[in-house]
C-alpha cells in the first residue's frame, strides 16, 4: 500500500491553529495526528476536548488520536464525540487491553495500540488480530522534537513479521523523530503511517515537508 502521512498538531502554532489545520487540509497529508498527554502517563500535558473539537471543526482529514493517558477507558466516548476517527491507547496504560479495544470498536472508531520503546512487539501476539493499527513509538512519549531511536527498525521488522502471520491488514505507524532523512528507510522497513511533528512545522515550508514525507523516493 501507499504509505500515509500524519502531521502531528502538537508542533503546530496554537495561536494559529486554524491556519495550520488549513495547511494540512491543502497538503498531501492523510490524517491529523492528535497527541493527548495527561501529566501522569507521560510527564507533560498537551490539551483536551475543546481543542480537539476545534481541530475537528476545521479539519478535512481524519483525526488520529494518540492517547498518552492513564485509564483511557474513562474518556473513549468523549474522544469519539470530539471527532476521533482512530483512537490509539498505550499497551503500558491498559491492564484490560482487549476490553479497551472492543470498546473503541463499538464506538465506531479504528482501534490502535501504541508501544513504548522498551515494550517488545511480542507483547501484542494475543491482541494483534483485533487491531486496526499498531503505533511503534520511536521516542519516549511525552514531547515533540526528540531524537529518533534507531532500535525502531528492529521493532518494525518484528511487527511486520507478526502482522503477516496474524493480521495482514494491520496498519503500522511510527511516531517520534520522523523526518526527511529517515522517511524512506522507515517506509522500506515496513512503516505504513509516518507521524511527523517538528520536522513538518519547523520546516521553512511545512507543505513541502509533507510532500517530501509522502513521496520521499522522488527526492534526492
Ligand atoms: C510524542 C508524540 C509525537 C510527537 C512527535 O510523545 O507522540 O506524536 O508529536 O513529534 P516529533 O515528530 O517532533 O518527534
Ligand atoms: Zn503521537
Amino acid at each position: 500500500m501507499n504509505h500515509l502521512v500524519a502531521p502531528s498538531i502538537l508542533a503546530a502554532d496554537f495561536a494559529n491553529l486554524k491556519r495550520d489545520i488549513e495547511l494540512i487540509n491543502n497538503s498531501e497529508a492523510d490524517w491529523v495526528h492528535v497527541d493527548i498527554m495527561d501529566g501522569q502517563f507521560v510527564p507533560n500535558i498537551s490539551f483536551g476536548f475543546p481543542v480537539i473539537k476545534a481541530i475537528k471543526k476545521h479539519s478535512k482529514k481524519p483525526l488520529d488520536v494518540h492517547l498518552m493517558i492513564v485509564e483511557p477507558d474513562r474518556y473513549l466516548k468523549d474522544f469519539k464525540d470530539a471527532g476521533a476517527s482512530i483512537i490509539t491507547v498505550h499497551l503500558e496504560a491498559c491492564p484490560n487491553l482487549h476490553r479497551t479495544i472492543q470498546h473503541i470498536k463499538e464506538l465506531g472508531c479504528k482501534a490502535g495500540v501504541a508501544l513504548n520503546p522498551h515494550s517488545p512487539v511480542s507483547l501484542l501476539a494475543d491482541i494483534i488480530s483485533d487491531l486496526d493499527l499498531v503505533l511503534i513509538m520511536s521516542v519516549n512519549p511525552g514531547f515533540g522534537g526528540q531524537r529518533f531511536i534507531e532500535h525502531t527498525y528492529k521493532k518494525l521488522d518484528d511487527i511486520n513479521k507478526l502482522s503477516k502471520q496474524l493480521n495482514p491488514g494491520l496498519l503500522i505507524e511510527v511516531d517520534g523523530g520522523v523526518d526527511t532523512n529517515n522517511a524512506s528507510k522507515l517506509i522500506a522497513a515496513g512503516a505504513q503511517v509516518l507521524v511527523a511533528g517538528s520536522s513538518v512545522f519547523s520546516a521553512n515550508n511545512p507543505t513541502e515537508a509533507i510532500t517530501y514525507l509522502k513521496n520521499p523516493v522522488k527526492f534526492p
